[in-house]
């Protein structure tokens, strides 16, 4: 992880958030790189979701009316057991002890188990995470609005907006990416549990009966997209919460976990939420959320299949899968360590490089030309500086699936050498030809 967090920074995928003033725990920002990829992400999976027509897409605020928290549950059920730990005072989520590193400087590599097993924690209080806020100048109860913490409550109190302004009936879905906030007690491991996040959930409205099928269908469709966009298959897996574990909405859930370097990690999650949410919100709206089905004239409360992604987690996963370190030959025939994400054409943030093989006999000019007719295409990343093999190492470890090289030869027959970033191979490209090349390589 440490080598993926310090080519985060180098290369400018992920900052710190307000670096220069030491940072903000549990905060990150995306660089130049990062909000290419993560965007990229994001708009795979909107792609693959809303270009079906049996899904429609929102985008909700993120500030909603503070009932929907008490009808969702999240008042009273989205909490976390914390504990202090009385020697050195620092908070623990009680469920995650484990051999958490204990405290303040002077405890540094203290095992935070070893102090509870010696009596040195408080009781666990139960710690809402939702952060809260007021709406308007004054700061009283009557004025308290929730950051939201996930999503899919967006999603549910428009069921009946969707549905009436979109012509769908059940079964459909609705998907949505937007940001999402939770006051974690311990945030930890780059991306994976930070306190702002983003997520990206579809839910899908089903008859009831029907659910147990789109359950086990979204299960699998869900497991293909992260295949289809170049994971391992070996480090995914789907983790099936027994009853204990299971949300207080959740009929049934499975999480598709990565194996990341520090052990299996959820990064997404599918509920069947059965009609819990529409009921809840039928409760407390006074609102029918049933929908009436013409055709066999049954009026029902739609069981919901969620998928619910994180983006931020996911970008992590899709980073740690990229990266490897192998040998590569050098110019002078010897071999050098080469680091390379390697990651899927259409979510690396720069599809190509374009080099100039010299700084001279005009390549720098046509290399420039060639750089100017791609960009409104794709993004293209000029660079003369340096040895044509380092900087063929830059775009390696940035994840640029190709580079482009003008040499003497284009001189001759306009053709230049496309480099491909797995492989490492060569091969001669007209340069008129470089936008239709790239979009094949790249779709
Ligand atoms: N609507 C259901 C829901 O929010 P969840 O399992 O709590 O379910 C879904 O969250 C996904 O959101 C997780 O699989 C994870 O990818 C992401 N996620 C949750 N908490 C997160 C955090 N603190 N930091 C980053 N991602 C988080």
């Amino acid at each position: 992880m440490e080598k993926i967090v310090s080519l985060c920074k180098r290369r400018g995928y992920v900052f710190q958030s307000s670096e220069i003033y030491g940072g903000l725990n549990g905060c990150w920002d995306y660089g130049p790189l990062g909000v290419e990829l993560l965007r990229n992400i994001k708009e795979q999976w909107w792609q693959s979701m809303t270009s079906r027509e049996d899904v429609e897409g929102i985008d909700a605020s993120i500030l909603m009316h503070p009932r929907v928290w008490e009808a969702s549950g999240h008042i009273e059920n989205f909490t976390d057991p914390m504990v202090d730990c009385r020697e050195c005072k620092a908070r623990f989520r009680a469920d995650q002890i484990g051999d958490a590193p204990c405290g303040s400087p002077a405890y540094k590599g203290r095992r935070a188990s070893k102090c509870q097993a010696e009596g040195k924690f408080t009781e666990a209080r139960r710690f809402n995470l939702m952060f809260k806020t007021f709406i308007g100048p004054l700061e009283d109860s009557s004025a308290a609005v929730y950051l939201r913490p996930e999503t899919a409550q967006g999603i549910f109190v428009n069921f009946l907006n969707v549905l009436s302004s979109s012509r769908q009936r059940p079964p459909f879905g609705i998907a949505q990416i937007g940001k999402a906030f939770r006051n974690e007690i311990n945030t930890k491991n780059f991306l994976f549990r930070t306190r702002e996040f983003e997520q990206m959930e579809m839910q899908f409205f089903v008859p009831p009966g029907s659910d147990e099928k789109w359950f086990d269908y979204w299960k699998e469709e869900r497991l293909r997209w992260f295949l289809s966009l170049g994971m391992t298959k070996e480090k995914l897996h789907f983790h099936r919460h027994d009853p204990l574990e299971l949300a207080h909405y959740a009929r049934d859930a499975y999480d598709i976990e990565y194996e990341f370097p520090f052990g299996w990690g959820e990064i997404e999650g599918i509920h069947n939420r059965s009609d819990f949410d529409l009921s809840r919100h039928e409760q407390y709206s006074g609102k029918s959320m049933k929908f009436f089905d013409e055709q066999t004239k049954e009026r029902y409360t739609p069981f919901i299949i969620e998928t619910s992604a994180g983006a931020s987690r996911s970008f992590m996963a899709f980073l740690v899968d990229a990266y490897r370190e192998e040998e590569a030959p050098t110019a002078d025939g010897k071999t050098e360590t080469r680091v390379v994400l390697g990651l899927h054409p259409r979510l690396a943030p720069v599809k190509a490089a374009v080099f100039p093989l010299v700084n001279r006999d005009g390549m720098p000019e046509i290399a420039r030309e060639i750089a100017r007719a791609i960009r409104p295409h794709f993004r293209v990343f000029y660079d003369d500086s340096g040895a044509v093999g380092r900087r063929y190492r830059r775009q390696d470890e940035a994840g640029t699936p190709f580079c482009i090289t003008v040499d003497s030869q284009t001189l001759q027959d306009q053709t230049v050498t496309v480099r491909d970033r797995d492989s490492m191979r060569q091969e001669r490209v007209g340069k008129d030809g470089l936008v239709p090349f790239l979009r094949a390589k790249t779709a």
